[in-house]
């Protein structure tokens, strides 16, 4: 049984007995969040990418967790300079095999860069991951416009896949349903919508447009969980 846990944007908690990864947690500066960031374990955080509504609270939770920080090799050391004690980079097409869950890197086509007054620091490459645990395979899209590999991406059935359809800076609803023609997921749950203005969209409107692909769509309300059999 893995539980899911949507906390907002594009973080999500995946939990099982021991064990609790962590996706992109922008949870202070979400308008939508409801939780503190405090609230949060995780074991391992998950990064796609540095954009800052991304990265988030990741140092502050990774810190006071003693938590692993994934991410593509410069966003790792963007981590590590600032106190982040334990990480693990990966890059595009590589894996990660622990004794309770896998991951692979996949391509996310993005951008990457963390923001300051002052800087655009380059944090590598945009990414997403397929992450099994389980024996559950989860694709999580990270930030990303649809690509054609998304019909190869996965060697195994995915059982639920994490898709953007917020559109503008993602794939929108129209795309967000080509690309579950092509992975074929069981489940779908939407993700980074509504935030804000600008990538406002109608989550139900997107399940319902899937209906006839043979795949469940489920919009998670925010700290709404979900259990996977
Ligand atoms: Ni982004
Ligand atoms: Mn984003």
């Amino acid at each position: 049984m893995i539980c899911i846990n949507y906390h907002g944007h594009a973080c999500f908690s995946l939990e099982t007995d021991g064990l609790n990864l962590l996706t992109d947690p922008f949870i202070s500066e979400n308008p939508l969040a409801t939780i503190k960031p405090e609230s949060l374990n995780p074991d391992y955080i998950l990064l796609s990418h540095g954009h800052p509504d991304h990265v988030g609270d990741v140092i502050e939770i990774a810190k006071r967790c003693d938590a692993v920080v994934i991410a593509p090799f410069e966003l790792v050391q963007f981590c590590l300079r600032r106190g982040v004690k334990k990480t693990l980079a990966m890059n595009i097409g590589g894996s990660y095999n622990a004794s309770s869950f896998s991951l692979k890197m996949t391509i996310a086509h993005h951008s990457s860069a963390y923001i300051t007054d002052s800087d655009i620091i380059y944090t590598g490459s945009p990414c997403g991951y397929l992450i099994t645990l389980q024996g559950k395979t989860i694709y999580f899209a990270g930030d990303t416009a649809l690509f054609k590999d998304m019909s190869t991406i996965a060697t195994n059935p995915i059982h639920l896949a994490l898709l953007p359809i917020g559109d503008r800076f993602t794939m929108g609803v129209e795309d967000a349903r080509r690309a579950v023609e092509m992975l074929q997921p069981d489940l779908v749950i939407p993700m980074h919508y509504n935030t804000w203005e600008v990538i406002n969209q109608d989550p139900g409107k997107f399940v319902a447009s899937i209906a006839d692909l043979g795949c469940r769509g489920v919009v998670l309300g925010i700290e709404e969980r979900l259990m996977l059999p």
